[in-house]
């Protein structure tokens, strides 16, 4: 098992002071930035991309940045990511022609590499390529949107693949995101993951707008 690491996704952040935003939740205790990075064509929604990747980084942040790409390809993004200051970046099976080739794609550009499986994908996705993972990703809500419930189920995947990881004897990393609240986060990190993504628990937190982050980063810690 990994370090147990807090990723606030940004996209329940006010994109309207993205900088100042993002500061705040990493000054509060989170440990890396989630970057939700969706094409109107393998997601049903759009929201950004490498510029303002770089323009993160310009600002000064220095914690991990976790790109999560749900566009299709993938292949084509990679190196703008890279170049934009990506820490790692995961992808789904579905959206790529040659995962393989993809993983070793991103590895080669000085990332780390992620695999993200959709509530419907089965783990056997895993079987030829997970001892080349730096990290996998579980959706617990099918990808788009944030603010939705995490799906029960996930729960059982989650044991599933920690055994596989466990098995394999390497620092691959088990994330999880959707629906993740101070609520349901012991009972998650039970079954298993050690990174957690969660961005309307954090951002919308009540009070937030006064008090910032650390409350709630806190008890989710
Ligand atoms: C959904 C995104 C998530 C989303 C999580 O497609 O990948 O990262 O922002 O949001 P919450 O935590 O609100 O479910
Ligand atoms: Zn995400």
């Amino acid at each position: 098992m990994q370090p147990t690491v807090i990723a606030p996704s940004i996209l329940s952040a006010n994109f309207a002071r993205l900088g100042d935003e993002v500061d705040r939740v990493l000054a509060d205790g989170a440990d890396w930035v989630h970057f939700d990075v969706m094409d109107n064509h393998y997601v049903p929604n759009l929201t950004i991309g490498p510029l303002v990747c770089e323009a993160l980084r310009k600002h000064g942040v220095t914690a991990p940045i976790d790109v999560h790409l749900m566009v299709e390809p993938v292949d084509r993004i990679v190196p703008d990511f890279a170049k934009a200051g990506a820490s790692i970046i995961s992808f789904h099976p579905e959206a790529s022609a040659h995962v393989h080739r993809t993983i070793q794609l991103i590895k080669s550009h000085g990332c780390q590499a992620g695999l993200v499986l959709n509530p419907g994908t089965p783990v056997e996705v895993l079987d030829w390529v997970l001892d080349d993972l730096d990290m996998v990703l579980l959706m617990s809500v099918n990808p788009g949107f944030g603010g939705q419930s995490f799906i029960p189920s996930t729960l059982d995947k989650l044991r599933r693949v920690r055994q596989m990881i466990d098995r394999s004897g390497k620092p691959i990393r088990l994330e999880i995101d959707g629906g993740v609240k101070a609520e349901n986060i012991a009972e998650i990190a039970a079954a298993g993951a050690d990174s957690f993504v969660a961005g309307s628990a954090i951002f919308n937190a009540p009070g937030a707008d006064q008090h910032g982050y650390a409350e709630v980063i806190s008890r989710m810690k």
